[in-house]
């Protein structure tokens, strides 16, 4: 019996230790883990505005890439001050689309993007060259097969071609939907126009591979070869995004500032 008694305490003991070790490791490394997360969405941002991140992707971001705060439905910046967001590069989409005051639910004939809230507010990215901004990345993101996929779309300084895509986030198949990643159909995208003359969004990830000998091939884009679903997603996410009840009324409140003598930048 003492014996029986001794090594349930043996392994009582070595459970507690154990646990206690995992726990405070994953706690002590809980701030590492977020500015890991922070460094690598920012090498997609860099990525995207074909910025070299070198030794310091920190200090590459905040020289060249300036961040505004949109009120989406409003179609105008807001500081992030005056709504509690101090800092925007801790801004967490899915953390402010689950905050009732700082979220709002999306109707289900407009929720292409099959996420059926989205924050009042999202963060938008200026890319800085030497003569004013040059792109505007647009994070972006929708549910594919197995998860919701989290990104960037990067458009020109026109506002309507696209500067390249990049996902940040996503449990997709490897090889499958994960092929989103792959650097060969993320080449695709580039210099895609994303709306026709009317301004509305035409861009599309088509079912299979584009025919380029038609004249809507400038708005569309190849398909994953045994991904339709996670293609849906992408093409979606990317639609809703654009459209009206996404970034579509301030980005024409930018290409109507651009276009007066003012321009931004
Ligand atoms: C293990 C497994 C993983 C899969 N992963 C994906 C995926 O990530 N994205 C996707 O669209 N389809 C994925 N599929 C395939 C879908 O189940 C579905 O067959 C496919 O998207 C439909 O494409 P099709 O219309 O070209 O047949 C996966 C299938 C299996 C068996």
């Amino acid at each position: 019996m003492h014996q029986v008694l001794k090594t349930f305490a043996v392994v009582l003991g070595v459970s507690l230790i154990c646990s206690l070790w995992v726990t405070s490791a994953a706690v002590l490394l809980k701030d590492r883990q977020e500015l890991n997360l922070r460094l690598d969405k920012i090498r997609h941002l860099l990525d995207l505005a074909a910025i070299p991140a070198g030794e310091d992707p920190l200090r590459a971001y905040q020289t060249y890439i300036e961040p505004w705060l949109v009120d989406l439905d409003q179609a105008q910046v807001v500081d992030p001050k005056s709504i509690g967001l101090g800092d925007l590069a801790a801004f967490s989409i899915s953390a402010v689309a689950r905050d009732p005051d700082l979220s709002r639910p999306i109707s289900k004939e407009l929720d292409l993007a099959a996420i059926r809230r989205r924050p009042k507010y999202m963060p938008v990215y200026w890319v800085k060259g030497e003569r004013g901004f040059t792109r505007l990345i647009l994070p972006v993101y929708g549910r594919g097969l197995w998860s919701t996929l989290y990104g960037y779309l990067a458009l020109e300084r026109d506002l309507a071609t696209v500067a390249g895509i990049s996902f940040y986030d996503h449990r997709e198949t490897p090889g499958l939907g994960g092929e989103v990643d792959n650097p060969r159909w993320k080449a695709l995208w580039r210099g895609k126009q994303a709306f026709d003359a009317q301004g509305q969004v035409v861009i599309e990830v088509v079912k299979g591979v584009v025919d380029l000998s038609r004249p809507q091939a400038i708005h569309q884009v190849d398909g994953l070869t045994g991904a339709t679903l996670t293609t849906r997603g992408v093409d979606r996410l990317i639609r809703y995004w654009l459209g009206p009840d996404g970034y579509g009324p301030f980005l024409e409140t930018l290409r109507k500032r651009i276009a007066t003598e003012h321009g931004v930048g």
